[in-house]
């Protein structure tokens, strides 16, 4: 659904461009005080000063919204979820509160492997309402573009199932948020379910294969998803394997993402420059030359301050990396395990506390960047005339709220194509 709206009285506070901004680009915004913004069908038709008095009658079909001088930005970009899984892990939470790892709960067939089993006991409604029900926590909190990740199948029916649960998420003209789908078939070895004949326990070269030859030509002829994605990590995927799989998926047009240096330095960021990833994300262990390799390369680096957070692990070095010239997005992880949070305003808090990145940097890594890391920074993540009319009002005329509101929720009102979804 699309709509045509006019939103005047707003403190327009944006980012400008069509593409990542890197480094001392990422603090730039546009302010425009009294602002107005027409969005017609849905997409932004004129951006600038109030315009006063409508003497023509142009604007009689146009929804009017006064933002009585609050900041309007553009919808945010939750550039990194998985939002589409069944159960729950909280044990495994508490196990880690006493103490556990998290990749020694993976290690002896938990994490990943649990909500696999899980998953694979769902049926498509049951999938899909949780799933539909995260979404509409996220367009409270200013979300208007998400990515959503498989890799809770790892076999052809579930993983073929979440991406279909979130291409029909999409498809709903009521959809209060865009999905863009990643495949992550290589998520983790399945492995743990005995008595199926397609289990790849410890045969991970064999695992790949079957990514490749099996699951990615089926999901591009069914343009089932965008991306491709890999757990590139020590005990999961290798170097090599990742390397072999993402280059088969560009080969067959899927555009690359990965789980880079989350948990060991494992050269997963160079490994995105290598290949020219759109994104490399975690980056917790990132070094210095991975680092440089993304600043050289354009590669977003995608930073998910919430994980760090709920595995008490060292944030990722986002202000080296803005130092450095690279593109930074910030991201929720949304996930049953390592992150159960999808909170905007927690992950705007620790991005400015803990990466020391500014308020300004956040906005832009949370708008442009993430819309960058999803390859549409060309039709969101900037209030700029053609793009769509996805935004958010906050409850104030002064955007730095955003960071002081610890884990609150600052915005009011998130516009998605145009239409008014109120918070109340
Ligand atoms: O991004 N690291 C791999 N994948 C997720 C965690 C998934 C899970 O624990 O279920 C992540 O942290
Ligand atoms: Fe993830």
């Amino acid at each position: 659904m699309s709509e045509n709206l006019i939103i005047f009285n707003a403190r327009i506070v944006t980012p400008i461009g069509f593409s990542a901004r890197k480094g001392e680009e990422m603090s730039q915004l546009q302010i425009i005080e009294n602002g107005t913004v027409e969005v017609t069908k849905g997409i932004i038709t004129y951006v600038g000063e109030n315009r006063g008095e409508d003497r023509d009658g142009y604007y009689q079909h146009y929804w009017h919204y006064n933002a009585r001088g609050h900041c309007l930005l553009p919808g945010f970009v939750d550039s990194h979820t998985h939002f589409v899984f069944g159960g729950e892990r909280s044990e495994e939470f508490s196990w880690r509160l006493k103490g556990e790892s998290y990749m020694s709960i993976m290690e002896r067939g938990g994490g990943i492997a649990s909500t696999v089993k899980a998953t694979r006991k769902m049926n498509f409604l049951k999938l899909r309402s949780t799933a539909e029900s995260f979404l509409k926590k996220m367009s409270t909190m200013g979300v208007t573009t998400v990515e959503g990740k498989s890799g809770y199948g790892l076999d052809r029916e579930t993983e073929l199932l979440q991406l279909k649960i979130m291409r029909s998420l999409n498809n709903d003209e009521h959809k209060r948020v865009d999905i863009v789908s990643t495949f992550l078939g290589a998520h983790a070895l399945p492995g743990e379910y005995k008595g199926k004949s397609e289990e790849y326990k410890e045969r991970g070269d064999d695992y790949i294969d079957f990514l490749i030859r099996e699951m990615l030509p089926v999901i591009r002829e069914n343009e089932l998803a965008e991306c491709c994605d890999v757990f590139c990590e020590q005990g999961v995927f290798s170097i090599e394997q990742s390397r072999r799989l993402l280059r088969a998926a560009k080969d067959q047009g899927f555009l690359l993402k990965l789980h880079a240096d989350e948990i060991v330095s494992l050269g997963g960021a160079e490994l995105a420059a290598e290949l020219g990833t759109l994104s490399a994300d975690h980056l917790l262990h990132a070094s210095d030359a991975g680092i440089r390799a993304m600043a050289d390369t354009g590669v977003v680096a995608t930073l998910l301050p919430l994980t760090a957070f709920a595995l008490k692990e060292p944030y990722a070095r986002g202000r080296e990396m803005i130092d450095a010239g690279c593109a930074v997005a910030l991201a929720t992880d949304l996930n049953p395990g390592s992150c159960f949070s999808g909170s905007i305003p927690l992950t705007i808090a620790l991005a400015c506390i803990y990466m020391k990145l500014s308020v300004e940097e956040t906005i832009t890594a949370l708008t442009l960047n993430g819309a960058a890391a999803l390859h549409r920074a060309d039709r969101i993540g900037s209030i700029e005339v053609g793009k769509q009319g996805d935004f958010v009002v906050l409850n104030s005329a002064n955007y730095h709220i955003l960071p002081y509101y610890i884990g609150m929720n600052s915005v009011i009102m998130t516009i998605k194509g145009g239409m008014l979804y109120p918070v109340n």
